[in-house]
């Protein structure tokens, strides 16, 4: 049976997920794709942390061992921030690798870069991972409203936000209690700044603008209101009249202009938002066919991150075989 080699870069919650995802799943991989899947190579940080992988996997910390490794064909990426991955992803197409990336900081920065120089080596990227986790938001858009006008998204992006909000109003719990559970379940990091200051969202929210609209706005313009500054008694006070405060990333298209923003907003009962609680993440859409839909789910961890991972793999591999551009 013909084998396809990929790398995985990072091997954290993501990368570890992916890894894990692939073992399990050989058998179906198989049946759907009619090739095994090897990762052959994985590239980390550290090399004296204990690692659950195969003694036939090269584990190493230099990022040319993976480079070489014969007929390479795939890279997962999941480490964290713009460099190295910018980088490394960029000499993998080079080489005429796929890419599947999770990373949203370094995707809402070079993304649209890395799509061009894809399209130039006629290597596919999938990132269905950056945005909204297990949600599949990316292959909504890009593939089943193709011919659909879109003039409004409005999400919940970010689950830890979410999950802190969704807390303070059923359990009447301080902000910072309510941080402080998200983080005891690893909904949050030890450092939740990107999270509850809406930065996490915003940079889904610039990869949703340039899928959607061929664009972003400009970054100095888009209002970025994290949720820290929201009360218990502001919380209460809406909960009497029936709203419930939701962290909303919101991408409008005016015309040519484009206008983004992330801050608390107040929903009403029929407004889509107002039942997505705890860590969902939930995206909705305005299209001028398809009306107004609604996609939800988990937004984060390591099974649902892998899951939209795994599922790029296979979409890129089946569009090499049936030229079903993905990027
Ligand atoms: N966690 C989620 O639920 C989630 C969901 C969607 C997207 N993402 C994105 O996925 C990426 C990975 O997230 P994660 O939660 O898996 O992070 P993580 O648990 O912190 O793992 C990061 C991994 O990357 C490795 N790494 C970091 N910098 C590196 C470098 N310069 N060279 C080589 N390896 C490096 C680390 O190596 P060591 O193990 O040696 O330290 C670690 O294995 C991030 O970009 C994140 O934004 C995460």
């Amino acid at each position: 049976m013909e084998v396809i080699k990929a790398a995985i870069l990072g091997f954290g919650t993501v990368g570890e997920g992916v890894y894990e995802a692939i073992q399990t799943h050989q058998q179906q991989l198989q049946n759907i794709l009619g090739v095994e899947v090897q990762i052959a190579g994985v590239l980390i940080q550290d090399l004296e942390k204990e690692r659950n992988i195969a003694d036939e996997v090269l584990v190493t910390t230099n990022f040319e061992d993976i480079l070489n490794i014969p007929d390479l064909q795939v890279v997962f990426e999941a480490i964290v921030g713009e460099d190295p991955s910018y980088s490394y992803l960029s000499q993998a197409i080079d080489k005429r690798c796929d890419i599947v990336t999770a990373n949203k900081v370094m995707f809402a920065t070079y993304g649209e870069k890395l799509i061009k120089k894809a399209q130039t080596q006629n290597v596919k990227i999938g990132y269905e991972a950056t945005v909204a986790g297990g949600v599949p938001i990316i292959r909504t858009l890009a593939q089943q409203l193709q011919v659909n006008k879109v003039g409004r998204i409005q999400a919940i992006l970010n689950g830890t936000s979410n999950f802190i909000l969704t807390e303070m109003r059923n359990k009447e719990l301080s902000f910072e209690n309510a941080l402080g559970i998200a983080q005891e379940l690893g909904y949050a990091e030890a450092d939740p700044t990107n999270d509850i200051g809406g930065f996490d969202a915003f940079y889904k929210l610039m990869i949703l603008s340039s899928l959607t609209f061929g664009e972003q706005p400009d970054w100095d313009e888009v209002k970025i209101e994290g949720i820290s500054a929201l009360s218990n008694d502001q919380l209460e006070e809406a909960n009497q009249n029936n709203f419930r405060y939701k962290h909303v990333a919101e991408l409008i298209k005016e015309g040519d202009n484009i206008s983004a923003s992330v801050s608390p907003v107040l929903t009403d009962a029929d407004h889509p938002l107002y039942n997505v609680e705890g860590v969902d993440n939930a995206v909705v859409i305005e299209a001028n066919l398809a009306g107004t839909l609604t996609i939800q789910g988990p937004g984060a961890g390591k099974k649902p991150t892998a899951s939209a991972m795994i599922e790029d793999f296979v979409h890129i591999i089946q569009s090499k075989k049936t030229s079903y551009a993905l990027s």
